[in-house]
């Protein structure tokens, strides 16, 4: 039955993690998955993590199902960090929270029930976008196109482009948004932009879908929310998508959520069911650890500010990469302005590398990026940030 199946092509992503862990110089760095590593070059295992971690251990509580949407406490939790605890939205019922198997399993679930929702819609999904956007609404059944976004002769949006192309969509065209933190250019819009977006959607009946993957990256946790908040303001329906992956260092314990925003606690019940079919007739039931240990730190205003500060302390250390990026490229008499790395958000950068300047890095340096240019700067540390910038000069020199 297996005779006639061809190889796959690795994921442009993850399959760099292969390549990666089969390379064995000592001397390479993993610029290509987006995880934050400490100035060690090492995941971190957060302190607050580390707290409850230690409570739920000490607790050994039973390991029974969860309820399929997952526990309260951790979908609450969600809701507050989205919307604010002080949400209109949530204390009118009019918010569903799902708890997924990461964000990239929140998307799916969405996808999933938007294709039983919406059968015949097309997805838009910014130009370029994460690898998997596209991948992952292709494969539940939907056609997939682009609206513009990145402009490479400013490096930041396009943002006549995206509005003038959001403006004409079909009615019940769905369209996928990066909530802050662009993956993969790290171009964000202005809170006016998203004011604009919200408009667009309003008139054109579109259906919003907010990724949220980097929240607390930018700027901090509130301010990161701003598409969400601007979104939740509008009256308007929309699913956001969000991930603790980066901001808790959880990515193999695969937790985030899914919510919806409905126009009302009725409209709420009935789609928190069909969530539920979606869900149920896939991984049945979430798993219990990640989203505990999330839901114990933010519950806890003890851990939750040990939290808020060690994820300040990882978004102020990329910043650092980013600004000793560019003076190490100069110092290595690089000609080429790199000033914008230092603009760009959250843990990327677009760096306008070729894919043959990407393919030299990895050839010749054992530096591994996404084939776009893509690079993530939170692999950089104080160790190799000097060979990474001799590397790139090398590149773009010739
Ligand atoms: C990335 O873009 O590198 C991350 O979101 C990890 C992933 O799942 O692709």
């Amino acid at each position: 039955i297996f005779a006639a199946v061809e190889m796959a092509p690795r994921d442009p992503i993850l399959g760099l993690n292969e390549a990666f862990a089969a390379d064995t110089r000592a001397e390479k760095v993993n610029l290509g998955v987006g995880v934050y590593y400490d100035d060690n070059g090492k995941i971190p295992l957060l302190g607050a993590v580390k707290a409850a971690e230690k409570a739920r251990l000490e607790a050994m509580p039973p390991r029974g199902y969860q309820p399929i949407e997952g526990p309260a406490a951790y979908n609450n939790a969600v809701q507050n960090l989205l919307l604010g605890k002080d949400s209109a939205l949530i204390a009118n019922g009019q918010v569903i929270t799902v708890e997924a198997l990461g964000g990239t399993g929140a998307l799916k679930v969405g996808a999933d029930y938007l294709k039983r929702l919406l059968p015949g819609a097309t997805v838009y999904i910014s130009d370029p976008s994460w690898e998997n956007h596209r991948a992952l609404f292709e494969s539940a059944g939907f056609p997939v196109e682009n609206y513009p976004y990145y402009d490479a002769a400013t490096r930041g949006v396009n943002f006549a482009g995206m509005k003038a192309k959001l403006e004409q969509l079909a009615p019940g065209s769905i369209v996928v948004l990066h909530a802050c933190c662009h993956n993969p250019t790290g171009a964000d819009l202005s809170d006016a932009q998203w004011n604009d977006v919200v408009e667009a959607c309003r008139s054109r009946g579109l259906v919003p879908f907010l990724d949220m993957a980097y929240q607390g990256f930018a700027d901090g946790i509130d301010a990161d929310a701003v598409a969400v908040r601007a979104f939740s303001a509008s009256g308007l329906q929309f699913f956001v998508s969000s991930s603790f992956s980066k901001s808790f260092s959880l990515y193999g314990e695969r937790v985030g959520a899914l919510s919806i925003v409905t126009a009302g606690k009725d409209e709420s019940a009935r789609v928190l069911s069909q969530v539920k079919r979606v869900i149920r007739t896939n991984y049945s039931n979430p798993p219990i650890h990640g989203g505990a240990i999330v839901a114990a730190v933010l519950s806890s205003p003890e851990l939750r500010q040990m939290w808020e500060d060690e994820l300040a302390g990882m978004r102020e250390r990329i910043r650092a990469m980013r600004t000793g990026l560019v003076e190490q490229l100069k110092a290595e008499g690089v000609a080429q302005d790199f000033s914008f790395v230092i603009k760009q958000r959250g843990m990327f950068s677009y760096t306008g590398l070729t894919a043959d300047q990407v393919e030299r890095l990895k050839s010749e340096f054992g530096i591994y990026a996404v084939s776009t240019g893509r690079i993530c700067l939170a692999a950089l540390n104080s160790k190799n940030i000097g060979y990474v910038a001799k590397a790139i000069a090398a590149v773009v020199k010739g």
